[in-house]
């Protein structure tokens, strides 16, 4: 365990922007924070890292982490424009205080998110990729086991994303854990071992992400209007609607709620087989409301 969180809240007002959130963060994973907008994804973030005081609840950390040792990409990553990639990377070492100016470790980070650590060009002169990817660099100071990062595509084109996507990936192999956050859930989707789902402050849901695709493989749907008016045993069954559908998932190896659904069979209310994708299951489960 890394992060375990207990009913962490975070009030704004009477606005609870985090309500009662108890997530967990392992080790290997990359945690998948997934959430349209003010759903709460980075008041939350903030809390784990200590930039934002909780209201409640607690966040406890396993091992030798300690918010210090998270490296985060929260906020614009603040650069000054008028240095250059390792310039930049030289200053935060200092501002962090954990480390000397070390221009061997600065270009080891550097060359760690595809940045070219000689190059002479300022980073007002950077494309907003190479912005994040310096960000990126920035947060890797000091060698964390966690980092958190806050939509770090948001923006890019499809280039840009795959070379985060692809940083993300290597920094895992190597044994750093991630917790990234998107409304892009078909980006997500490529690299989240876990997903957490958020929605009005919310932790809706948290699933390993082999057990959600399984779970939206084996959906059942069933038109509303042929639903019994008395459930029965179906009324057990995790189920979502989507407009005219409900979706029925049965947890795998459940022979009673297969039996279940398998008994709507008359004429228009017969349950069919229907795979949905994550992002519909998402889109379900967080009831198309926007704020
Ligand atoms: N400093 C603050 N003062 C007042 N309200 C805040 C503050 N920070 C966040 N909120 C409110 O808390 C809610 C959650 O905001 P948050 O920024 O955490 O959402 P988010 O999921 O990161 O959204 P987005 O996808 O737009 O980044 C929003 O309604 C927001 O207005
Ligand atoms: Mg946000």
């Amino acid at each position: 365990m890394l992060i375990k969180t207990d009913a962490l809240t975070r009030l704004y007002g009477s606005q609870r922007s985090v309500d009662s959130v108890s997530m967990h963060i392992d080790e290997g994973d990359i945690y998948g924070l997934i959430g349209r907008n003010g759903a709460g994804k980075t008041t939350l973030m903030r809390l784990l890292v200590g930039t934002a005081r909780t209201n409640g609840g607690s966040v406890s950390f396993g091992g030798d982490l300690t918010p210090s040792s998270i490296g985060s990409l929260i906020e614009n990553p603040g650069l000054f424009g008028g240095e250059t990639a390792r310039e930049n990377l030289l200053r935060y070492m200092v501002a962090f205080g954990h480390e000397k100016p070390d221009v061997a470790e600065a270009d080891r980070l550097l060359r760690l998110v595809n940045l070219d650590p000689a190059s002479k060009k300022k980073a007002k002169q950077f494309s907003l990729g190479m912005k994040q990817r310096l960000g990126i660099a920035i947060a890797l100071i000091g060698n964390p086991k966690l980092l958190i990062l806050d939509e770090p595509v948001n923006g890019l084109d499809p280039i840009g994303m795959r070379e985060i996507r692809e940083i993300v990936v290597s920094l895992n192999r190597e044994g750093i854990s991630f917790l990234i956050s998107s409304h892009l859930l078909d980006e997500l989707s490529k690299i989240a071992t876990k997903y957490g789902i958020m929605d009005g402050g919310k932790l809706l849901e948290e699933t390993p992400a082999g057990d959600l695709s399984r779970k939206c493989e084996n959906a059942y749907r069933v038109a509303r209007s042929a639903l019994p008016a008395d459930m029965g045993a179906l009324a057990e069954i995790e189920r979502l609607s989507d407009g005219d559908f409900t979706y029925f998932f049965p947890a795998d190896g459940d022979e009673n709620a297969k039996a279940a659904i398998a008994s709507l069979t008359s004429g228009e209310s017969e349950a069919v087989r229907t795979p949905i994708s994550i992002e519909e299951y998402f889109s379900m489960k967080v009831g198309g409301k926007s704020e």
